[in-house]
């Protein structure tokens, strides 16, 4: 029989939880898989004195996570604590040590991905991290080792399942954001502190993760441009639907000739693309390559299962490549620092909702404003909002414009009488 192959887990959280008894109930199936046993040796918490509902044998429970890592008998280190400072510094002790660690952390991949592969490259180790974009969804696997021929032109997708959920319930129930935040926080999908997931940060570690392995360049999380979910209002679905279009937190990374433009933003997708139909807690991911075409991949993006399974997938190809002698699997390279394409390169449709005093020439008056800043109008939907006030509300949808265009009519909307107030700004992404 082939030698075991000694795994240290480190944290037995949500994730953890599920990958300690996926590995011990499932052992004798792994083990074929990987054409070695994959034997959990130990298992590092912050609190060991906490109930926990894996049952683990005994003895193999440590509040000491830098002993497992160090443990000769540990050969490969699953990391399934998150953030990057504890976790950070365990997986760089256990690179340093040549051993192969299996990450689910997005934020430590997108802050110091190239920094840890060239440590796992000089100490003989892999480094993967499939869980850490799309939970249970192949994402990062098929990049890297499915489409290696395509040149990749760019990268969607609904990344973020708790604004997922948030979207999907203003979209189909007209919840208010606050109401629907609570309902996602009620039912274990937002974090008491949701600021990580609403106002993007965590779309944009995911997107950086992939727009770095699409591109073969180097997309840091601050060089992503972000903005959150949180001005969105029920209205806004209701005439996105009208003109055809759902709202969703999309995340995106594009080439420009040799630069990446990566953004975060919540934007309108036709009704026609599968994106927009990706609803409720799910995720999806759209790869399109220039002999491929565009491939969407779909499916639970957290969760403990899901999860479990990506870690699981990263920990049998690294055993399987052990049990068979061979290098460890695929490493993505260095990446060279991606440049950015600079301000205005984005040129898109927008659509724009703003409250307005009800009287004749109104419209007339915003459409000069648009049109002197080379921003024309393509739809319009009125609404009486406030008869008693006098005021109405205009969903407005332009025709393609440059970003610097539209912030140059919104500058001069903003000024104008006859515009209250300009209360959403959105990007239509017509895509693939
Ligand atoms: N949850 C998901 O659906 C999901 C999906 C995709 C990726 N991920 C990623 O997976 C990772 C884990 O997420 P999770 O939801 O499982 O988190 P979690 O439930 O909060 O679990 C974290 C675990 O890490 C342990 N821990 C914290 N600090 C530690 C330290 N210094 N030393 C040793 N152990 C420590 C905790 O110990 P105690 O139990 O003693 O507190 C806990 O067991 C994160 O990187 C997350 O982004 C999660």
């Amino acid at each position: 029989m082939t030698d075991a192959i000694g795994v240290g887990l480190l944290g037995l959280g949500n994730v953890g939880g599920a990958v300690a008894t996926a590995l011990l109930e499932r052992a004798a199936a792994l083990e074929e898989r990987a054409g070695a046993p994959l034997a959990l040796r130990r298992v590092a918490v912050r609190d060991p004195g906490k109930a926990r509902d894996a049952a683990l044998p005994p003895g193999l429970l440590t509040g000491d996570a830098g002993a497992v890592v160090a443990d000769p008998a540990v050969d490969l280190v699953i990391e399934v604590i998150g953030g990057e400072g504890a976790a950070g510094a365990l997986v760089r002790d256990a690179l340093a040590r040549g051993k192969h660690v299996v990450s689910a952390n997005k934020e430590l991949i997108a802050k110091a991905g190239p920094e840890l592969f060239a440590l796992a490259r000089a100490h003989g180790a892999a480094l993967r991290f499939e869980a850490s974009v799309g939970g249970g969804i192949p994402v990062i696997a098929p990049l890297l080792r499915d489409l290696p021929a395509n040149r990749l032109s760019a990268v969607r997708g609904i990344i973020n399942g708790t604004t997922n959920f948030i979207l999907t319930a203003m979209a189909q129930r007209g919840a208010a954001f606050a109401d629907a935040l609570a309902e996602a926080q009620a039912l274990g999908y937002a974090e008491s502190d949701p600021t990580n997931d609403v106002d993007g940060h965590d779309a944009a570690y995911k997107i950086a993760i992939l727009a770095s392995l699409a591109f073969g360049a180097r997309v840091p999380p601050e060089a992503v441009a972000v903005e959150g979910i949180r001005a969105l209002a029920p209205q806004d679905f209701r005439y996105a639907r009208e003109l055809g279009y759902a709202i969703k937190l999309l995340a995106t990374a594009e080439r420009h000739g040799e630069a990446v433009l990566a953004r975060v933003h919540p934007a309108l997708l036709p009704e026609r693309q599968p994106l927009a139909r990706v609803d409720g807690v799910q995720n999806a991911v759209q790869l399109s390559g220039d002999l491929a075409g565009t491939l969407t991949f779909q499916g639970a993006g957290a969760g403990p299962g899901p999860t479990a399974s990506a870690v699981l997938a990263d920990a049998l190809a690294i055993a399987a490549a052990l049990a068979a002698g061979a290098p460890p699997p695929w490493d993505p390279g260095p990446w060279r620092e991606a440049a950015s394409p600079g301000p205005g390169a984005i040129e898109t449709r927008y659509y724009l909702r703003m409250a307005v005093p009800d009287r004749p020439g109104v419209l007339a008056a915003i459409a000069r404003e648009l049109g002197e800043a080379r921003v024309s109008i393509a739809a319009v939907e009125q609404r009486e909002t406030q008869p008693e006030r006098g005021t109405a509300e205009l969903a407005i949808m332009t025709h393609r414009a440059r970003e610097s265009a539209v912030d140059a009519a919104l500058a001069a909307l903003r000024l104008l009488p006859e515009a209250h107030a300009v209360n959403a700004v959105l990007r239509v992404e017509d895509g693939p």
